[in-house]
């Protein structure tokens, strides 16, 4: 059973964070003409409405791209993140905002590939259709390890996965680092994309740990904080590790985390940081 929603939560500062660097390792895939598969394990449904009563609830969406979507300042790399939120609110309200899946459709040339994988049989309804008349993108409801394990190798040989897990289960790092090596061993030059909140410092010094043990080498960690710690369940800050990204993306991330950190932070001072965790 399922019980996370992800419109309680969307557009909030995590996700401004994925979706800005998802943005920058999706334009990275685009260089080259060969078609490329973006696989998406934990899709969520597409295309979110902040005026709904479940994203009014805490509205999360506050803290995050409603602090950014108009900024003037923002670095030259985020705008075609920030244009994707504006052309889904072309009346200068903030109303809809984008999920992974619809950024990514942006980026998809004509013999490019989308699997969308969702496991909440609501939420996959709601995905499926969004992409109703999409020959190119194919909605799974589905497991997302059993759909790393289904998808790669891809024909295509090139492309990028994200995994956007929403941590509602006990242990889900130790099933990400599973589920990355595994993948990982069938396809070793795919980029991974992996998101993950910031928790306790055993937790996170473990993943870091598990990560460098894998095997997997030219791997990126960036993470920002946007609040201080506190007694409440809410997180500090979230990260995402990279597996072969596209080159300079590195170099180009760390305008990327340091604007949205300062622009984001909502108690203490906002960090950011872009570190090699496994070099090549
Ligand atoms: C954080 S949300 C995804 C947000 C989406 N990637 C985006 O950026 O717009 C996580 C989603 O994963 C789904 N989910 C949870 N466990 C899953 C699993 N084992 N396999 C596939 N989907 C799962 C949840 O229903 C939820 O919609």
């Amino acid at each position: 059973m399922l019980s996370y929603r992800h419109i309680f939560h969307a557009g909030n500062f995590a996700d401004v964070f994925k979706h800005a660097l998802l943005t920058r390792l999706l334009s990275g895939v685009s260089v080259k003409e060969k078609p490329y598969v973006y696989l998406d394990t934990h899709a969520g449904i597409g295309r979110y409405d902040l005026t709904h009563p479940w994203a009014q609830k805490a509205r999360e969406y506050e803290n995050g791209i409603a602090r950014v979507w108009r900024a003037k300042d923002a670095p030259p790399e985020l705008e075609p993140y920030l244009d994707s939120v504006r052309a889904l609110n072309p009346h200068g309200t903030l109303r809809w905002y984008p999920g992974s899946p619809l950024i990514a459709r942006q980026f998809m040339r004509g013999d490019d590939r989308m699997v969308l994988v969702e496991l909440n049989k609501v939420d996959y309804a709601e995905l499926k259709a969004v992409f109703e008349h999409e020959r190119r993108v194919a909605v799974q409801l589905m497991d997302a390890y059993q759909a790393l394990k289904a998808y790669l190798p891809p024909p295509e040989r090139r492309g990028l996965v994200l995994v956007d897990s929403s941590f509602d289960r006990t242990r889900e790092f130790d099933r990400i680092v599973k589920a990355l090596k595994e993948a990982h061993a069938r396809w070793s030059t795919g980029m991974y994309a992996v998101w993950y909140p910031i928790m306790e410092p055993a937790p996170m010094r473990d993943f870091a740990a598990d990560i460098q043990r894998s095997g997997i080498r030219k791997v990126l960690r960036l993470e920002i904080t946007v609040r201080e710690r506190d007694e409440t369940a809410i997180i500090p800050g979230c990260g995402m590790l990279v597996v072969n990204p596209p080159w300079r993306f590195d170099k180009e991330a760390h305008p990327i985390v340091e604007w949205l950190a300062k622009k984001l932070v909502v108690s203490g001072e906002g960090h950011s940081q872009v570190d090699w965790l496994v070099p090549e």
